[in-house]
């Protein structure tokens, strides 16, 4: 089939290169030049400039050029197209509500063109960003409103989590397809024909309105599930000495019908959906005049949470911040991405810098360079004082404290580094239970504060 990806984000780019893999004659397409100058050369240092996902580049090697087209002229590439996919961004607006401004333009640009195709087949366009419920009637408006004939909307979201994208977009756990009309479910079955039948895979079809809803659902439903073990189980392991949360964590979960995933105490889940997708289920659901209490709590725990374990440090372990230099290791809202959106590290970074301290030195193995911009000192004077470094050995020298902010492997059995390294009084700030054997640190003289946990510090 001939189809076109619009937006050539992480979801964009992870669908034109697996759909291109199965066989499909793929062209993606953006309206940035530098991004479609850097995926036309299939070199995995120009692609990961901009969308950094294990897999992708190779992918993406093999199959330019030959199933796989990338193009910045709409015009050219959509006569003959069976299919549109649009992976638009849709970032959130002040109050919660979703920023359609790119969909939008995007949606406008391909009405024109498709007003005046000669190929007069059927076409489906297909939501896959996250959009508010009901999107799908806007794009189907806009294609009415040019002229646009004989096509068919759909929504067809997206459950990719960064880091494992390649591989859940090739062995998805289901693939959710809403259409109006059958005509249009064919076509998306034949898109996605690999998946259809298949043993392990649930292939849903339904109304474009629900496909946009269970994104929404499941979305918040993962964040409230973090939520709730983040306010409850790590409260009840940080009062109580003798809760233990890892053991709590497994008994619960022994539970066939509760998940591991999302059950690991954090300091705040980060990313580009789970915040976004909150605020604008609320902002939905209030329009709707229904109570948005639960899932207002669920976004309030999970922000706190970003920057609780320094009110905790102040109040539980006597530190003070004021003149100290603090390392913060982990600046990606997650292992194995340098994706900075929503992380947990710029809440912290913020609020070090609001206790005082005199120098941050950061480390992220893969977001240095995100970080840099993130913490850029034309937004705020106090981003002066992070120095960032190639190795967290490097950076946590000659500070006092060090505060772990994401759940990078190396970080990991990190105490004989830290040992290594640093000599107490030293506060260590676990905001991912990385470190198990702290209590020998804690022998040492180490002071010790983890979620989940009550604080052991020196007497
Ligand atoms: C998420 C959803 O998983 C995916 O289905 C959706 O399409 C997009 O949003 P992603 O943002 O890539 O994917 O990250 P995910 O791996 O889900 O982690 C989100 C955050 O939750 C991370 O900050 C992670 O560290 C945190 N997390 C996850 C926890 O704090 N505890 C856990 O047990 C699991």
């Amino acid at each position: 089939m001939k189809l076109v990806v619009a937006g050539t984000g992480y979801v964009g780019l992870v669908q034109a290169a697996v759909c291109s893999e199965y066989g499909h004659e793929v062209y993606a397409y953006d309206v940035d030049q530098s991004k479609i100058d850097a995926f036309s050369t299939g070199r995995a240092d120009e692609i990961e400039k901009f969308v950094m996902e294990p897999g992708l580049s190779n992918i993406i090697r093999e199959t330019h050029g030959k199933s796989l087209f990338f193009s910045c002229d709409l015009k050219s590439i959509i006569e003959g197209t069976d299919a549109i996919f649009l992976c638009l961004p849709t970032p959130s607006n002040l109050d919660g509500s979703t920023n359609l401004t790119y969909f939008d333009s995007a949606a406008g640009q391909i009405a024109e063109i498709l007003a005046k195709r000669k190929d007069k087949r059927r076409i489906v366009l297909v939501s896959k960003s996250t959009v508010p419920i009901e999107t799908v009637r806007r794009l189907e408006n806009i294609m009415k409103k040019h002229g646009v004939e004989n096509f068919g909307v759909a929504s067809n979201p997206e459950f990719l989590a960064e880091g494992t994208a390649v591989n859940q977009a090739r062995r998805p756990d289901r693939v959710v397809v809403g259409c109006d009309h059958e005509e249009d479910f064919k076509i998306l079955r034949r898109v996605y024909s690999q998946f259809i039948h298949h043993v392990r895979i649930k292939y849903i079809e339904t109304t474009p309105e629900t496909a946009e809803a269970i994104k929404y659902v499941a979305n918040t439903m993962l964040l409230t599930y973090i939520s709730f073990w983040n306010g409850v189980g790590a409260k009840l392991g940080e009062k109580i000495s003798n809760v233990n949360i890892d053991d709590l964590r497994l008994g619960v979960t022994a539970d066939d019908r509760i998940s591991t995933w999302g059950s690991f105490v954090s300091n705040g889940a980060g990313g580009s959906c789970f915040g976004k997708d909150i605020a604008s289920l609320i902002y939905q659901l209030r329009r709707l005049n229904v109570s948005t209490k639960m899932l207002e709590a669920s976004y309030e725990v999970n922000e706190y949470q970003k920057v609780y374990l320094v009110d905790r440090a102040i109040n539980e372990a006597r530190f003070k911040f004021n003149n100290k230099t603090v390392a913060v290791l982990g600046l990606a809202f997650k292992k194995h991405t340098n994706d900075m959106r929503d992380a947990s590290s710029i809440k912290v970074v913020e609020a070090l810098l609001g206790k005082g301290v005199s120098q941050i030195n950061a480390y992220d193995p893969l977001a240095n360079a995100t970080a840099r911009q993130e913490f850029d000192p034309s937004k705020n004077i106090l981003f002066e004082k992070i120095k960032y470094f190639d190795s967290a050995k490097e950076a946590i020298q000659g500070t006092q404290a060090l505060f772990i902010s994401s759940d990078c492997e190396e970080f990991r059995g990190f105490s004989r580094t830290i040992e290594d390294t640093v000599k107490p009084p030293y506060l260590i700030m676990d905001g991912r239970r990385m470190i198990p054997d702290y209590n020998e640190l804690v022998s040492k003289n180490y002071g010790y504060l983890a979620v989940g946990s009550v604080v052991r510090c020196p007497a």
